[in-house]
Order: C-alpha cells, then sequence, then structure tokens
C-alpha cells in the first residue's frame, strides 16, 4: 500500500515539476524570441524596438524600453515563480524517486558498493559544489572572455558527470548532473539575476540611474541559463533511454548529448543575425546518429565451439524468474513494486520472448536488475546474452 501511494505521489509531483518546468523555459524561450525579433530601425531615443504579433485570435504590440520607462508601472509582472517552482518540485521529485529508493535507483554494486546515505550525500552534495564552483567562475576575471568561461563550465559538468559515474548507478549519476546544472540555473535567477531586476525597478522608483554591473551580471546569467536549457531538458528524458545512461562511458555519451544541445541553441538564438550558422542542424542530425551507431552494443564474445548450440527460452527461464520477474510480474513480489515497472511483465517463455530485445539491451547494458538488488552473476548474465544470439540466428 505504501509503495502504491508513493507511486501516485510521485506522479502528482512528476507532473507539477513537468507543468512549471513548461511554463519556466516556455517564458524564457518566448523572452528571447522577443529579443531577437524586436524591430530596432527608426525608433525613438527612449526605445530600444517594438514588434507586433498575432496570437489567439488577437493583436499584441510590445515595446522594449532601452533603459526604463519615466515612472514604474503598475502593475509590473515579473517570472519568477516558475523557475522556483520547477526546482521545488524538482528536489521533491528527486527526493521520491532517488532518496526514498537509493538503494534500487542510486547504488550500482558493480559501480560502488556504497551506503544509500552516502549516496544521497554525494547527491546533494553534488548539487551544492556545483552552484559554488559555477558562481566563483563567473565572479573571476575569467567572466570577461565569455567563451573560455562557457568551455570551462561545460568542463566542470563533464567532470562532474564521470565523477558521479564512478560513485552512483548511470541513471542517478545522469538525473543529479541534471539537477546540478538545473540548481545553478535557478540560483542564477534567485541570486543574480532577480537581484539585478530589483535594482532596475528601486532605481526608476528612486529617478536614479540604476547600477549598471548588476545588470551585466544578470545578462550573463541568463545566457548561460539559455544554453543550459537543451542538455537539462534530455537529462529530464535519459531515464527512458538505459542505452544512454547505462553505456560504459556515459559521462562521455552525456558531454557528447550536451554539446550538441548547446550548438542546437546556438542556431536558434544565432539564426535572424547575419552570422547565422546554417549548418549547425544538419551537423546536429549527423552528430547524433554518429552517437547511435558509436553506442549499438556490441555482440556477444563469440561462443565456445561445444556451446553452439542455441539456447532455448525455458532454459534461460529459471534465471529470469529468479532475477527479473519478481519485479517484472503482473505481481510482483519483491517490496515497493506495486505493478510490473515499465510494463514489462517476464512470467512467462512468451512473455520473454516478446521481450527479448529489451531484455538483451538491459542485461548488456547492465542496466538491469536494478541496483542488481537480485544479485544477478555475469554467467548468469552470459547465459542470457548466449540465449539472444540464438534466437537472432534462428
Ligand atoms: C528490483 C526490481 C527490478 C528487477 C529485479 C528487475 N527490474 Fe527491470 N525494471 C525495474 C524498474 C523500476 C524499471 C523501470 C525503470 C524506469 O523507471 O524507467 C525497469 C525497467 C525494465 C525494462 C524496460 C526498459 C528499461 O531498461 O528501462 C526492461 C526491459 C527490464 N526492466 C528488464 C529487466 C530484466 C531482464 C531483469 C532481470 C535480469 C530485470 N529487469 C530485473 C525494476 C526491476
Amino acid at each position: 500500500m505504501e509503495a502504491h501511494f508513493q507511486d501516485w505521489l510521485s506522479l502528482v509531483v512528476r507532473w507539477i515539476h513537468f507543468i512549471t518546468g513548461v511554463a519556466w523555459i516556455g517564458a524564457s524561450f518566448y523572452f528571447n524570441w522577443l529579443e531577437n525579433h524586436l524591430e530596432r530601425q527608426h525608433k525613438p531615443d527612449h526605445i530600444a524596438g517594438d514588434l507586433w504579433a498575432v496570437h489567439g485570435g488577437g493583436f499584441y504590440y510590445l515595446k522594449k524600453f532601452q533603459v526604463a520607462p519615466e515612472r514604474l508601472p503598475e502593475p509590473l509582472h515579473w517570472f519568477k515563480w516558475e523557475a522556483y517552482g520547477t526546482w521545488l518540485s524538482g528536489i521533491a521529485l528527486l527526493t521520491i524517486v532517488y532518496y526514498f529508493n537509493a538503494r534500487a535507483f542510486m547504488i550500482d554494486p558493480a559501480v560502488a558498493d556504497l551506503s544509500e546515505a552516502t549516496a544521497i550525500a554525494i547527491g546533494l552534495g553534488s548539487l551544492l559544489l556545483s552552484w559554488l564552483v559555477y558562481d566563483l567562475l563567473c565572479r573571476s576575471p575569467l567572466a570577461r572572455h565569455g567563451v573560455w568561461l562557457a568551455l570551462i563550465i561545460f568542463a566542470y559538468f563533464t567532470l562532474l558527470a564521470w565523477g558521479l559515474s564512478q560513485w552512483l548507478s548511470g541513471r542517478a549519476a545522469f538525473i543529479h548532473v541534471g539537477a546540478a546544472v538545473g540548481t545553478v540555473m535557478v540560483a542564477n535567477v534567485f541570486r543574480v539575476i532577480i537581484p539585478a531586476q530589483k535594482e532596475l525597478v528601486d532605481a526608476v522608483a528612486q529617478r536614479r540611474p540604476p547600477d549598471a554591473t548588476k545588470g551585466k551580471h544578470a545578462l550573463l546569467r541568463s545566457r548561460h541559463n539559455n544554453y543550459f536549457t537543451l542538455p537539462v531538458l534530455f537529462i529530464m528524458i535519459s531515464s527512458h533511454y538505459p542505452m544512454t545512461y547505462g553505456h560504459t562511458r556515459q559521462w562521455l555519451l552525456l558531454a557528447a548529448i550536451a554539446a550538441i544541445g548547446v550548438g542546437v541553441r546556438h542556431y536558434f538564438n544565432i539564426r535572424h543575425l547575419p552570422q547565422a550558422r546554417q549548418w549547425i542542424l544538419p551537423a546536429a542530425i549527423i552528430a547524433l546518429l554518429g552517437l547511435a551507431a558509436a553506442t549499438l552494443p556490441r555482440a556477444p564474445e563469440a561462443v565456445a565451439t561445444e556451446d553452439k548450440a542455441a539456447i532455448q527460452s525455458a532454459e534461460v527461464m529459471p534465471v529470469i524468474k529468479q532475477r527479473c520477474s519478481v519485479c517484472h510480474s503482473a505481481e510482483p513480489s519483491f517490496a515497493g513494486f506495486p505493478a510490473a515497472p515499465a510494463g514489462v511483465t517476464l512470467d512467462s517463455v512468451d512473455d520473454l520472448e516478446v521481450n527479448a530485445a529489451q531484455v538483451y539491451q538491459a542485461v548488456a547494458n547492465k542496466t538491469m536488475p536494478l541496483g542488481n538488488l537480485t544479485e544477478m552473476s555475469e554467467q548468469e548474465r552470459q547465459l542470457l546474452l548466449r540465449w539472444y544470439q540464438g534466437l537472432q540466428q534462428e
């Protein structure tokens, strides 16, 4: 019963996280689009640009001020709760899915045999560490060299992905890199961007020029947030794709996918400008195809001659029953699993054959059994791989 309610809690919180995330990133994409599409020619001095748009059955006319209007307008709309809501619901989701089930979702005994408390401490520590490192980098003299700063931030997160993959399951490593980047993004809003906007508003109210350095810092952080979006969105969906987080060099794969995401974001940022780079999108597609090819699971090692006979599905069924069906059953016996995870049931030979390709993937990538909770041995893994090889040759 407890597991059932935990599943419902996870559903509701994930839903909220998804909604607030859409609202946040949607607003961020929209303002970015606005900035890129303002008509800037022949405007009065105090106007930076304006534009017309039609949406939802009406015309909209938007103006951006060069600095600020004469008087503080009322009401003035802020955009910050989307960001805070995304982070709060994200941390809640991390806790429900990963920290309540650390043994299953965070610990991979083949990677490091940690205690639950250690795994959680590493996870939470990585969020705090990332903000401290990132904030320090942005406040250092490096901040004057935008591209170098960006490369070093990218290198830091790649290093984090590598480090986490030495301690946690691939899946937990990925989600913590995502949570770390998300934490940096929200902290940017909370600690730098919103304070800069408050300064701007105060300056207008007090009829004095605003402190320009605050604005400059906010612009840098806001740029970074813009480039973080696509990598972070990938990480949010990565848990559906064991071929990514289950790869032996998952940290490198993550860096490659993140780089593609940054590239695509860049394409959309500059596509209206004279320096637009048309080759970015085709290059991104080719790079993704390349990654798909490079991560193709290798066929199991050639089998010794005396073992050549194909292994029948019925022969591997005892292993499946013992190592998998405790969770993957119409009625799972494993505590904490009210229903067959991911809808995959492995109760019968038929079930096994229907799901053969997925079972092979999961066993070859070692993403299953989850956290190796059922202690599958290397021999049993080899047996399943040979079974699948036999199926392919039939
Ligand atoms: C302790 C419970 C548990 C055991 C034991 C277990 N699994 Fe899973 N399995 C899960 C969970 C949880 C998911 C869903 C992961 C997610 O949220 O995407 C899953 C997902 C899957 C999927 C769907 C695709 C994927 O990899 O996410 C396959 C296939 C799978 N398991 C196969 C197996 C096989 C084969 C075994 C035995 C070798 C096994 N599982 C053992 C819990 C378990």
